[in-house]
């Protein structure tokens, strides 16, 4: 029996499924202190071993089903997804999958001189690179001691050749940590064809110790921005919108706010996150994730593997960070949370 995908699949606070993040990899080739620190992380570390990552024949089952269900738009993640291996391969496969319109990629930038190229002729559009500071010093503190600013800006520049547009740059300011960078971030990439996004420093994981006086909230930095190069609000792209917009007003481009802490987005949040192993994971903060590997692997039919899709995002109620902002979070929730790199922020 072909059971038909649901006519509009809706959970539970009536958000449709737009997004899938797809984590390809659980491994970086930085330790960023908030996402990944070195000492918890050595060399050697055990990340998922290569029968635990889902293979790129079972990526694309789950990419079509999840296509199947409304997720239009989706983004390569990892921990670093350039560390997977033929990844320009799968990103071929996906682009070819029926309802999917947008690849996108998160990256912090070190492989793309080798791989760009390879990346845009497979059919990858759009890249996202990481990048927190434009201080070669504190740099190298915040990636952990691995890789160096330079390559991370040769790394933009591979993806500019290769014919990558509006490329964005996240930068996630903490307070302590770089929130003296925010002016040098702006003036690098103003007039670059880049769009730099401030990201507020969010308590994913368990790992960041993070405490609400760390982050910097999007109104300051962008007080601190306007009063230098005055800039205008651009409405959204599309409903649910992350970011929210800015251009400069003397035409030098446009710059980015992600406020998850100060202005929470959960009502129009349209994201699934896969990760690397196959777990279904229906928020940024989700304690625990639905196995998808063990089914697929045991034989089960797309309708089987459907049902279990539909009916996991018609239960979702995550609603995270407005609960944090509400001051109505369960203080042991904290302890479980899924760590950043396993679902790729
Ligand atoms: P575009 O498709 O380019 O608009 O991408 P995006 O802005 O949705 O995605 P991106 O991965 O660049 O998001 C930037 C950062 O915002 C992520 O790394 C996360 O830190 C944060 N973020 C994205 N989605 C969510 C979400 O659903 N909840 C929360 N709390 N943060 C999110
Ligand atoms: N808060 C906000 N953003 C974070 N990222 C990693 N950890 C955090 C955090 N605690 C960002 C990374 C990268 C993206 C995947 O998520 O810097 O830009
Ligand atoms: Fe790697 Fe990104 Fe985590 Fe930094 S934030 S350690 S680049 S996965
Ligand atoms: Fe979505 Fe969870 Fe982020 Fe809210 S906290 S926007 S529900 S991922």
């Amino acid at each position: 029996m072909v059971i038909k995908p649901p006519e509009k699949l809706q959970d539970r606070l009536g958000r449709p499924l737009h997004d899938l993040r797809l984590s390809v990899i659980d491994r970086c080739n930085f330790r960023c202190p908030y996402c990944m620190p070195a000492e918890l992380y050595p060399d050697g570390y055990p990340f998922f071993s290569r029968e635990k990552l889902l293979q790129f024949d079972e990526i694309e089952r789950l990419v079509k089903l999840f296509a199947q269900l409304g997720a239009s738009k989706l983004r390569l993640t990892g921990g670093e997804p350039l560390l997977r291996k033929d990844l320009a391969d799968l990103i071929a496969r996906l682009a070819t999958i029926d309802g999917v319109e947008d690849i996108a990629m998160s990256t912090n930038a070190i492989l793309l001189p080798r791989h760009a190229q390879a990346l845009y002729q497979a059919g990858l559009r759009r890249v996202t690179v990481s990048l927190d500071s434009l201080d070669p010093k504190e740099f190298l503190q915040l990636s952990g001691n691995r890789g160096s600013l330079a390559q991370v800006l040769d790394g933009i520049a591979a993806a500019q050749s290769a014919g990558f547009e509006k490329i964005k740059i996240n930068a996630v300011i903490k307070r302590g940590m770089n929130d003296q960078s925010v002016l040098k971030l702006v003036e690098h990439f103003r007039n670059s064809g880049c769009t730099l996004r401030f990201i507020e420093f969010m308590d994913v994981g368990t790992l960041n110790a993070w405490q609400q006086e760390q982050v910097v909230s999007s109104a300051e930095i962008l007080a601190q921005i306007n009063k230098r190069w005055p800039v205008e609000p651009v409405s959204a792209d599309y409903r649910g919108e992350v970011a929210q917009r800015y251009r400069f007003t003397d035409g030098a481009g446009e710059i980015g706010f992600i406020s998850s802490v100060s202005k929470p987005f959960c009502r129009d949040c349209t994201r699934a996150r896969l990760s690397a192993d196959g777990k279904l994971y229906t928020c940024l903060f989700a304690q625990d994730g639905m196995d998808l590997k063990t089914p697929l692997r045991a034989g089960a039919d797309d309708d089987e593997l459907l049902e279990m899709l539909t009916s996991r995002w018609r239960a979702r109620t995550d609603r995270y960070s407005e609960l944090r902002a509400a001051g109505q979070l369960d203080e042991t929730y904290n302890d479980d949370k899924v760590e950043m790199y396993q679902v790729g922020g």
